[in-house]
């Protein structure tokens, strides 16, 4: 009997995965060397062998991206609108001087990472997904500042559980006025490691205080809201979806997803700047990210000052609304109407 490796699956304990990476059999990686990428290369090894001169070490001279592939009913994997993560990559890349990464390499790694790893990819109704991180780096050797002469480009994937604890629950956030996670013409808006090494101090603040999430307000005025330390910010006022516009944030794939969604859902998108001051006005508030999906906040502390939202202890009905939408869509559980989803066959 020939058995269909790609219905067999791992052993894990699906249902309780954590946020966390979970060994697989293997990843993808391409060298930049002399003006060009090379065919992409599956791999064993977990390491990464680096001379200690690589600009990526000193310089931080290193983008990433985040992205989750799903399995359907029918035994499909689907990964959820990679070619917007290529794009962002791209846009990450261009800033900090890395060589482009065409959308063919791009998509070529995620179909040969994931049918690679088809065993740890979570199965249809465990609430668990296929995180997907492609990362890039400058490497070689170099003591001056000034771009690396040679990349690597690795992407892994890794079984996870929700960001947060307890999935679907609302969590606490504070405004930290003490650390700044972007310069107003800095790289807030490219998904750099820089941007999250910056963004500890200020996570660390507020977990000392009993908050697992963190605001950032822009960093000029201390006046608008920027985005949490792991997500994008999304506001529900009557039937209006609000999320902040500004030139330092991360323009997040769910959050225009989930904008979308709200207009199919028949309310009005707002992406404008935010005044903190508008905070009592909201009726719900939500983190949303690829890895924290949408996440209900609904308590935020803000100059001595605490702010609830919906009913302060469960998920509000609009953000719920979109939540099951989304989910439902990234598992092919309902139409694909915007054809969001990217089959590995
Ligand atoms: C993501 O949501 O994919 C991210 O990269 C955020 C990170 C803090 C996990």
């Amino acid at each position: 009997m020939v058995m269909n490796m790609k219905k067999t699956k791992a052993p894990l304990d699906w249902k309780n995965l954590s946020f966390e990476y979970n060994k697989t059999d293997c990843n993808i990686r391409y060298y930049w060397k002399d003006g060009k990428w090379s065919d992409g290369e599956l791999v064993t090894d977990e390491s990464v062998p680096l001379h200690m001169a690589a600009p990526c070490l000193h310089y931080g001279q290193e983008a990433f991206e985040g992205l989750k592939a799903f399995e359907t009913k029918d035994g499909r994997a689907v990964v959820f609108r990679p070619v917007e993560n290529s794009r962002r990559l791209q846009r990450s890349c261009e800033r900090i001087f890395i060589p482009l990464i065409s959308d063919e390499i791009f998509l070529d790694a995620v179909r040969r990472v994931v049918d690679a790893n088809w065993k740890y990819l979570p199965p249809y109704g465990t609430g668990a997904s296929m995180y997907i991180r492609p990362l890039v780096i400058g490497t070689g050797a170099r003591v001056g500042l000034g771009p690396a002469s040679e990349y690597l480009f690795v992407m892994f994937a890794t079984p996870v559980g929700p960001y947060y604890k307890g999935g679907f629950k609302p969590v606490k956030a504070l405004i930290v006025e003490e650390f700044d996670r972007a310069a107003p013409q800095g790289v807030g808006d490219c998904k750099v490691g820089g941007n999250y090494a910056a963004g500890l101090s200020g996570a660390q603040f507020g977990k000392d205080r009993g908050y697992p999430v963190v605001l950032y307000l822009d960093s000029r005025e201390k006046r608008y809201i920027d985005e949490f330390s792991t997500s994008n910010f999304i506001a529900i006022r009557g039937n209006t979806y609000i999320t902040p516009k500004s030139n330092s944030i991360l323009p997040s794939i769910t959050n225009d997803s989930l904008s979308v969604i709200a207009r199919d859902l028949g309310m009005e998108v707002e992406r404008r700047q935010v005044e903190a001051s508008e905070l009592a006005s909201f009726d719900e508030v939500g983190a949303v990210g690829t890895a924290a999906v949408i996440t209900p906040v609904n308590h935020i502390r803000f100059r001595e000052r605490d702010y609830t939202f919906g009913d302060g202890e469960n998920a509000g009905p609009a953000i719920t609304r979109l939540y099951e939408r989304l989910t439902r869509i990234q598992t092919g559980d309902y139409e694909d109407a915007h054809r969001w989803l990217y089959e590995v066959k």
